[in-house]
């Protein structure tokens, strides 16, 4: 029998992390998806004893420190996750010769631009959180010539918090939803995400020559805030949900203490052409979620 392949997934309990457990991989992959208690990416000695736990044949870090907002007044745990962590795998990943792919952010951008944005746009994160992303990415870039930065946007899925569950929430107590009009992205499926980092990694485990460096993976499609809920409302008043309408404001009109990019739309042409994935509209990400979200709460 072959040897197993075993994979280390960090943030096991994110978004991201728990996708990745629950697509099917092909047998003899054996994933390893520690927690944040098991794997601490702020702390050193947590990572090396993590990575020591098995033969790695590639790391995934899917772990972050993710709250935009508090990141602003927690600069250094911030920078601990999501810059010192990724330096730590990079050492670890390059010193065994094993592939590192890590997930990084529309949010080193600054939104100035009136394209979608190609990955050799020059960077400049509005935030703390976007700026310990970029430290991440570059020390990975610079720690392991085996490694991809892929960056997304805007997650969705059935699991944890995100914009779409808080959405359906909030339409379950108020008619009127006041959203974002004035921000545009590209919606994104933590499952998609799951898939295309399963694609990137199982050909970098497999072929030393793999395409490496940055790529964008956004779901097909862009909108704003307010579009998409929009959408979330029309997908969950069908489903028989919750539903309310939707009413677009500015950013002004929201201040948070983090700023957004107004334009944070991802060029995905560079993973298409490297590594054939194509991405789905991300309507149909919507569409999913909702279903399935409405099937756990009539089952409930
Ligand atoms: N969410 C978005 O809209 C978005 C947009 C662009 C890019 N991204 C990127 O996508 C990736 C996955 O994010 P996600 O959406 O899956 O976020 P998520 O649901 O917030 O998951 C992040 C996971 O990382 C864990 N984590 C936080 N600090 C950690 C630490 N010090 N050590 C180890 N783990 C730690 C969290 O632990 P707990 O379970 O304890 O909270 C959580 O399980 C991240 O790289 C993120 O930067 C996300």
């Amino acid at each position: 029998m072959a040897e197993p392949i075993h994979i280390l997934v960090t943030g096991g309990a994110g978004q991201v992390g728990l996708e990745l457990q629950s697509i099917g991989w092909p047998e003899g992959v054996v994933l390893h998806a520690p927690t944040r208690a098991e794997l601490d990416l702020g702390d050193a000695a947590s990572i090396r004893a993590a990575f020591a736990a098995a033969p790695f044949a590639a790391v995934i870090n899917a772990g972050a420190y993710t709250a935009v907002d508090r990141a602003e007044g927690e600069v250094a745990m911030a920078f601990a996750a999501n810059a010192m962590g990724p330096t730590v795998l990079a050492d670890l990943t390059r010193a065994a010769g094993v592939p590192l792919v890590q997930v990084s952010t529309d949010y080193v951008f600054d939104g100035s631009k009136t394209e979608p944005y190609v990955e050799e746009d020059p960077v400049g994160p509005l935030g703390v959180y976007g700026a310990s992303k970029l430290a991440g990415e570059l020390a990975v870039l610079a720690g392991n010539p085996r490694s991809v930065v892929m960056r997304t946007a805007w997650v969705l899925g059935v699991h944890r918090a995100n914009f779409l569950k808080t959405m359906l929430r909030l339409a379950a107590e108020r008619p009127v939803l006041r959203v974002v009009g004035d921000q545009h992205g590209c919606p994104t499926g933590a499952r998609d995400i799951a898939a295309a980092l399963k694609v990137i990694t199982l050909r970098m485990i497999a072929d030393a020559d793999a395409p490496t460096g940055v790529y964008h993976f956004v779901n097909a499609g862009e909108t704003t805030w307010a579009g998409l809920a929009t959408e979330i409302m029309a997908r969950s008043a069908e489903a028989g949900g919750p539903s309310a309408s939707v009413e677009a404001i500015t950013t002004a009109d929201y201040p948070t203490p983090a700023k957004r990019p107004a334009n944070s739309r991802l060029s995905t042409a560079r993973l298409t052409r490297d590594y054939g994935i194509a991405p789905r509209p991300w309507q149909d990400v919507v569409a999913e979620i909702v279903a399935e979200l409405n099937a756990e709460r009539a089952a409930a």
